[in-house]
Order: structure tokens, then sequence, then C-alpha cells
């Protein structure tokens, strides 16, 4: 290996280290929290915002993050693995791709939602376009969703990775949304191909 490259991945680590040991410290379940951390500095997504869909939420930072940012929230948490419990919030297991599930998240709303995030990502098969592909399904799945159930100045945030899918997903973003920005965290690793949608403020309501 070149001694460039060996540096790099080196500062890769690091980076990552910092974060992972920056997680324990401060209570929070996984890394993926300070992702969330810095959408939400620069978008102000959580501003007056109180009812919120995590989905892909397991193993929680992003609903523990939530929870202590959004005083008298409600949060519902969906994701295919199990959970430990976060104080004020509900929480689902299943595929979000059923609709029996999506039809269990409205059951906890009397009401349009205002935000819906989502971590989703499949387990990594080990081929990287395969990945993405997948992973970009969800986010689109993801987002007819979160079109389905955000108030008008509601706000919707989601990983999506640089592939296939990424020009459909912008284009209905666009489509749907007023606002739609693409952001890669300092967070998220350099070598990984996630990115993150931002998107608010629906043009019209969805149905
Ligand atoms: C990167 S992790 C999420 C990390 C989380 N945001 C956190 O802060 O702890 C991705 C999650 O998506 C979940 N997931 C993948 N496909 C899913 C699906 N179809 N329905 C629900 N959850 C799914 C996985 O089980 C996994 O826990």
């Amino acid at each position: 290996m070149k001694k460039n490259k060996i540096s790099k991945n080196w500062i890769n680590k690091q980076h990552r280290d910092i974060y992972v040991r920056k997680s324990k410290l401060e209570g929070y379940r996984s890394r993926a929290v300070y992702k969330l951390e810095e959408i939400d500095s620069k978008f102000k997504i959580f501003k007056n915002s109180y009812t919120v869909i995590d989905l892909g939420a397991a193993p929680g930072s992003w609903s523990q993050f939530v929870a202590k940012k959004v005083k008298n929230s409600k949060i519902v948490s969906v994701d295919i693995k199990a959970m430990d419990k976060i104080e004020n919030t509900i929480q689902i297991m299943g595929n979000f791709n059923d609709n029996s599930i999506q039809n269990k998240i409205k059951e906890n709303f009397s009401e349009k939602v205002d935000v819906v995030i989502s971590d989703m990502a499949v387990n990594t098969t080990g081929n990287k376009n395969i990945d993405s592909i997948v992973t970009g399904e969800l986010s689109v799945e993801a987002m007819n969703f979160a079109i389905k159930m955000l108030k008008i100045e509601g706000k919707f945030v989601s990983k999506i990775f640089m592939g296939s899918t990424f020009n459909e997903i912008v284009s209905l973003a666009k489509k749907n949304f007023k606002e739609t920005n693409i952001f890669k965290p300092q967070a998220s690793k350099k070598e990984s191909k996630e990115n993150f949608i931002i998107c608010k403020y629906l043009r019209k309501y969805g149905k």
C-alpha cells in the first residue's frame, strides 16, 4: 500500500473513532447521531417540530437525539430490529415496506406530522452497487410515505446514496417539496457513498 493511502486510511479511522468515543461519552447508542446533529444545526429541522417519525431507527441514537432536543414530542421509531426502550418514544418493530407496518405508524397520529427522518439502510451484501440500489429504493419509499404523512410545512430527511436511484429521488423531492438540499455531514465517512437529502415545505398535501 502506498504511503499516502496508508495515512489516508489512518486519518479516516481516527476520524471515525472520534465520533464513536464521543457517542459513548454522551450516552448515544451510535455515532450516527452526529450526522443528524449536524443536519439539524444547518437546516433547523426540529425547531417547533413535535411529531416525528424515525424510520430505520435502531439502535436508536437519532430517536434519542430527538427525544432530548424536542420537549413534549411524540416520536414513533420503526425498525426491523428490536431496540432497547427510549423514554418518550413509541417503538414499532417490523419491515417498513409492509403496508401493515405503515398503517401501524399512521394509527399513532390523529393529524399530519411535522418531521419524517429516515436512516434506513440494508445490511451490506459486500456489493456496494447492490447495497446502494436497495437502500435507494428504501429512500424513495420513505419519501413517498413522508409526502402522505407530512403537514404542509413539514420536513423530510433521508439517507441516500450516490448511485442509480439518486436522480429519481432528487426529482421526486423537487416535484413535491419547495426546498431540497443534498448534504454530507462531517460525521459521514468520506469513503461512504452516503449523503442526506433534506426537504422542506410540501408544494401541496399528499394523499
Ligand atoms: C444505519 S442504521 C440506523 C441507525 C439509527 N439512525 C441510529 O441513529 O441509531 C439502519 C437501520 O435501518 C434498518 N432497516 C433497514 N431496512 C429496513 C426496513 N425495510 N424497515 C425498517 N427498518 C429497516 C436496519 O435494521 C438498521 O437498523
